[in-house]
């Protein structure tokens, strides 16, 4: 090898050894980093008119013992573009945690699985860690610091088993349909469905909603409107996630459903129904133009805390959501902001966004079992079927005040993540410059320079 020849590679390697030694001596402290992992859902096909209600286990996850921070999410085409609600409506998505065996890859017998629940009041239904619908694109689910919903503990997961998570996607393209806000408040006339998916007979006064949307339904298309192609749709979720540290707050997260009528007796789960109907004023109340339909529950919280962030869901129609606590105290209120325009995120007569409650950590506190009033407000000049009055809570237990370090640097990531990105760039920054050096030094002293 000749001289200069190994002078280089030796320096390379000494660059190679720096620039590692500089992306792994942080890593000590990875607890304060706040990860985001970008993922697309495995993809759901959808021609005008028609209904996709899938269940898809094991996504794509961030793994190991966790914090997360954030789960947001929209629909997107082949392309990557996001698609609007008024050609892909979302009714929800809703993300589960659950311990599959090892041994098994594919989840589908439920038998099998062992779901990880919330600590919410609804026995059957309601589990999930994040869910929203059409307000997505605009709905804060950021844990503020110094809060975490933890996972992932190993100490946790029974063994044989790990952590997995579940991804419910319900959309329907009502591109070409009949009657747009029909077909998303999914009312039986227009879906022709008499019987649910299992083939129960629905009862009489049912005239909407979930039971009618089901997967593979079809919402009645305009009266020549020729249905295009089926199109190829994905949900990209956004994870924003710190592994876990003895520093992060954990939350418990609880939801709370408007349709709730508490336990009916000792034994039996909670009632949540998850959906109601709205049915629309008398007519000369509508004159008046206060057609306002107030729903009410009393539900109690087996555990309180510090509420440190708050959200309700409702569909169109709906004028705002709050909760209670015991004497009357307002915990959090949450509005919903409607779209005017066309553009994906501000689709016009859609909730596009629902207003958060980030409560000044320790000024908003509940009880151990304090009964709390949930109230949910839509507007009832029509009638609107299948709607929905929930409020999603994340409540940190009584314990040591939280540190007032600053636990996430998004900043910091962001260079480290460039550096990670681009150390090559640097190094080959580094060697073209050692060359030059190396060559004018050449010269100076009167060697010949030799060609690498
Ligand atoms: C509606 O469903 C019934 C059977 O359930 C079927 O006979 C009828 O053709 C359907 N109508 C339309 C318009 O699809
Ligand atoms: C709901 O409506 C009632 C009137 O029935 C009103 O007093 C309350 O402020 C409303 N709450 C929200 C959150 O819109």
């Amino acid at each position: 090898m000749r001289h200069s020849q190994l002078w280089v590679s030796s320096l390379l390697l000494l660059l190679l050894a720096k620039s590692q030694h500089a992306l792994r001596t942080p890593e000590k402290n990875d607890y304060s980093v706040l990860q985001t992992s970008v993922f697309l859902s495995p993809p759901f096909f959808l021609r005008p008119g028609s209904v996709a209600n899938e269940f898809l286990f094991n996504i794509p996850f961030p793994r190991g013992h966790i914090a997360l921070k954030s789960f947001d999410a929209e629909v997107v085409d082949e392309n990557g573009v996001p698609v609007p609600l008024h050609e892909t409506y979302l009714h929800h998505w809703v993300i589960e945690r659950y311990y599959g065996e090892k041994a098994t890859q594919s989840d589908h017998d439920l038998s099998k699985i062992i779901l990880a629940r919330n600590s919410g009041v609804c026995e059957e239904t309601l589990g999930q860690y994040f869910g929203l619908g059409s307000e997505t694109r605009k709905t804060s689910t950021w844990v503020p610091e110094p809060f975490g919903i933890e996972v992932g503990d190993p100490k946790k997961i029974p063994s044989g088993y790990e952590e997995r998570w579940l991804l419910n996607i319900h959309a329907i393209d009502t591109r070409g349909v009949k009657d747009r806000s029909g077909c998303t408040e999914c009312k039986c006339s227009l879906y022709n469905v008499t019987v649910d998916e299992f083939g129960h007979p629905l009862r009489k006064d049912y005239i909407g909603g979930l039971l009618c949307c089901y997967d593979k339904t079809r919402c009645q298309l305009r009266d020549g409107f020729n249905g295009a192609e089926a199109r190829k749709l994905y949900l990209r979720y956004t994870v924003k996630w710190a592994r876990w540290d003895e520093s992060i707050v954990p939350v418990k997260i609880y939801i709370f459903d408007v349709t709730d009528t508490g336990k009916v007796s000792e034994g039996q789960p909670s009632s949540c129904k998850v959906e109601y109907r709205v049915d629309s004023c008398a007519p000369e109340v509508v004159q008046d133009g206060e057609c306002l339909d107030t729903r009410k529950t009393s539900v109690v919280i087996p555990r309180g805390g510090d509420i440190v962030y708050g959200v309700a869901h409702q569909h169109s129609g709906g004028l705002g959501s709050a909760l209670y606590g015991q004497d009357g105290r307002d915990l959090c209120t949450s509005v919903p902001t409607y779209g005017n325009g066309e553009e994906a995120g501000n689709e016009d007569g859609y909730i596009v966004g629902m207003s958060t409650c980030y409560p000044k950590p320790g000024s908003v506190k509940v009880a151990d079992g304090e009964t709390l009033t949930l109230v949910s407000n839509y507007s009832s000049a029509q009638m609107h079927t299948g709607v929905m009055g929930l409020f999603y809570i994340l409540v940190a237990g009584p314990q040591a005040p939280p540190k007032s370090r600053l636990l996430f640097h998004d900043l910091t990531l962001s260079w480290r993540e460039d550096l990670r990105e681009y150390w090559w760039a640097f190094l080959v920054v580094g060697v073209i410059a050692v060359v030059i050096i190396r060559m004018s030094y050449s010269r100076k002293n009167g060697e010949g320079y030799q060609s690498l």
